[in-house]
């Protein structure tokens, strides 16, 4: 993804929809995970921080918690609260921190960014304490109807957008970065690690199509969102040699699918697990 203004305005944008939806910063025990011990610091990781607004909400939220968040750009902000350390890191890369050094490492939307998961997650182990929190959610990157009122098919209903996720999905897939959106789970079961695994799905409106006014109100902006994210995306289909008038075509499909098709919905998946 371009790491300009309008990625910024999304991810900053998304950061506030998904307080919204959760009615919170995170979802697992983070209150006893981050309760004070005497003569200890508590310490939280954000792998793949992006602008670092989760960090700086969080670090306000609790004062006396030592916040990192690594990325690998320079997209966080210069100058933070005094708990808050921004720095340039690989998180696929073998991480500074000493085994054990974390209370709670999280790892938010990085599907488009981590080719193998297996991998960031080792070392997201390596430095969790044993008791500590590992806490990942991800938009899962494929056409919902929203189970509860519509029984739409995807490539009937909202073709365009079934369209534009199969072409991205397997565009991504040719860079290596599989659509393990929903797989996060799995993978944190497969090593072994943890215990008290939990996966929650999250149904977020996309559109102003819910007779509730709260819901339309995020719906609308669940659309604006994709909109950004899905045309942020045409350099990258650019480079995979797809014509410019293919890729307008599929681009502007999507955003006129999540703008008329009633009862689309993004799933925001988060998993949480103790290290045992
Ligand atoms: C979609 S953004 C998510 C940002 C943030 N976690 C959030 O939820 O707002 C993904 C971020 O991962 C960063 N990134 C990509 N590859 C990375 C890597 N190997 N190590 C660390 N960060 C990486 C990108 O620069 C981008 O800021």
């Amino acid at each position: 993804m371009p790491v300009d203004g309008g990625e910024q305005w999304r991810l900053n944008a998304l950061h506030v929809l998904l307080h919204e939806r959760l009615d919170s910063h995170f979802a697992g025990p983070v209150g006893d995970v981050l309760a004070q011990e005497p003569g200890r610091h508590r310490r939280v990781l954000d792998l793949c921080t992006g602008t670092g607004k989760w960090v700086v909400d969080m670090a306000s939220i609790f004062p006396n918690v030592k916040f990192s968040g690594i990325d690998i750009v320079p997209i966080a902000p210069r100058t933070t609260p005094r708990n808050v350390h921004f720095e340039i890191a690989d998180a696929t890369q073998p991480l500074r921190w000493r085994d054990g050094t974390m209370d709670f490492v999280h790892a938010r939307n990085v599907s488009l960014a981590i080719a193998h998961y297996p991998r960031m997650l080792r070392e997201a182990t390596r430095v969790l304490r044993r008791g500590g929190l590992f806490f990942s959610g991800e938009i899962l990157r494929q056409v919902t109807f929203d189970p509860e009122c519509f029984q739409g098919v995807p490539a009937l209903d909202a073709p365009r957008a079934d369209n534009f996720y199969r072409l991205i999905n397997r565009t991504l897939a040719l860079r290596g970065l599989n659509n393990y959106t929903d797989r996060i789970a799995e993978f944190v079961h497969a090593s072994g690690q943890f215990d008290a695994i939990r996966r929650q799905n999250y149904v977020i409106p996309i559109g102003e199509w819910s007779s509730s006014p709260n819901d339309r109100r995020l719906g609308a902006r669940c659309r604006d969102i994709l909109a950004v994210f899905a045309r942020n995306l045409a350099p990258m289909l650019k480079d995979a040699a797809h014509p410019d008038e293919f890729i307008g075509e599929i681009i502007e499909g999507f955003v006129d699918d999540i703008g008329s098709v009633r009862g689309l919905v993004a799933v925001y998946q988060t998993v949480w697990a103790r290290r045992c």
